[in-house]
C-alpha cells in the first residue's frame, strides 16, 4: 500500500492518505503472545526522523527510536555519548510522523542506571516531551528492580538483554554473546528477571540462536530477535542497515536495497548537471505567467 502525506503547516503534522489504521497500544503488543504462541509476529524497526517514519509506519508494530542513531546519525563511534535530548528530539519527530505504529524510545546511557527514581525522572521527560508510548533500556538482573518500578507507575518498558551495546566498554565489543554454558545461562537469567519485572516486550540481540530460543520460550512477553532467532516473537533491525547505507553489513543484517548506491548515483548525476550547466532546465525556473 502506497501512502501520500499532505502537510499542514498550521500544525507540521504530515496527514496521510489513505487515512491510516488506528495506532496500536502497548496492551495490543504485549497480547500478541499467547499461552507462549505468536502468531502474528511483531515488525519493528528503528526509525530516527519524521519523514522516515511516515514511510514505515503503514509496514510496521512498533518504531523504536534506537540509541543507535548515535553512530547512525551523528557519527558517533558508539551509543555511549547520546544525550536525553538528543533522543527526545528525535523520537518527538518519529511521533510526528507516525501514526499507526507503537513508538518505543531508547533511554540513553548514563539517564537510568544510577536508581530506579534517576529512571523514573528520564522516562517522564521522555514520555511527556514526545508523545511515544514506552521507553527501552539495557540489562538484565541489575534493571529489573528499575522496571518493576518504572512499570509500576505508568511507564512501559521494552527490555534489552543479551549483546547490550551501551556496555561496549566492559564487553569489549559487539561479538555476539552466549557462546559459553555459563554466559548463555547469564542471559536467560538476564531476561527471565526483566520479563518477571514487567517488561512487555524484550530486544534479544546478539546471541547464538538456542540462547534467543530458550528465552522466547520462557518468558510471557513477546520477543524482539535481531542477531538472535527466527522464532523470536518479532524482529527489529537498524532502518538504515536494512536499507543498505552502509557497506559494511554486519552477519545478521538482511540488505533489501542499496541505498547507499542509489544516492551516490544521484548525487553524481546532479553534480554533473550543474557542471555541465544542464540543471536547472526550463521545467525547474520561475518565469512571470503569460
Ligand atoms: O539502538 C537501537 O537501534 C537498538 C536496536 C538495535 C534494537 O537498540
Amino acid at each position: 500500500m502506497s501512502t501520500t502525506f499532505t502537510l499542514d503547516t498550521s500544525t507540521s503534522r504530515a496527514n496521510p492518505t489513505p487515512a491510516p489504521m488506528k495506532r496500536l497500544t502497548v496492551p495490543a503488543i504485549r497480547g500478541r503472545k499467547v499461552d507462549g504462541v505468536t502468531a502474528d509476529p511483531v515488525v519493528m524497526l528503528t526509525a530516527y526522523t519524521a519523514r522516515m517514519a511516515q514511510l514505515l509506519d503503514p509496514h510496521c508494530d512498533v518504531l523504536l527510536v534506537g540509541d543507535s542513531l548515535g553512530q547512525v546519525i551523528y557519527g558517533l563511534p558508539s551509543t555511549v555519548p547520546v544525550s536525553l535530548d538528543m533522543m527526545c528530539a528525535h523520537g518527538a519527530a518519529v511521533v510526528r510522523g507516525s501514526y499507526h505504529s507503537v513508538v518505543i524510545i531508547d533511554m540513553p546511557f548514563g539517564s537510568y542506571e544510577a536508581s530506579p527514581q534517576q529512571a523514573f525522572e528520564s522516562a517522564a521527560r521522555i514520555l511527556k516531551e514526545t508523545g511515544a508510548a514506552g521507553v527501552k533500556l539495557e540489562g538484565g538482573v541489575a534493571m529489573a528492580e528499575t522496571i518493576a518500578f518504572l512499570s509500576a507507575r505508568g511507564i512501559p518498558v521494552c527490555a534489552h538483554v543479551g549483546l547490550t551495546p551501551q556496555a561496549v566498554n566492559a564487553l569489549g565489543g559487539y561479538a555476539a554473546r552466549g557462546r559459553s554454558d555459563a554466559e548463555a545461562a547469564k542471559i536467560v537469567g538476564d531476561a527471565k528477571a526483566v520479563a518477571d519485572a514487567g517488561a512487555f516486550l524484550m530486544v534479544i540481540e546478539g546471541v547464538m540462536e538456542e540462547v534467543a530460543d530458550a528465552i522466547t520460550a520462557a518468558v510471557l512477553c513477546p520477543t524482539i530477535g535481531i542477531g538472535a532467532s527466527a522464532r523470536c516473537d518479532g524482529q527489529v533491525l537498524v532502518t538504515e542497515d536494512m536499507l543498505g547505507m552502509f557497506e559494511r553489513t554486519a552477519k545478521f543484517v538482511k540488505k533489501y536495497e542499496d541505498m547507499a548506491s542509489v544516492i551516490s548515483g544521484a548525487a553524481e548525476r546532479y553534480a554533473s548537471d550543474v557542471r555541465a550547466r544542464t540543471f536547472p532546465t526550463d521545467a525547474q525556473v520561475y518565469r512571470p505567467k503569460k
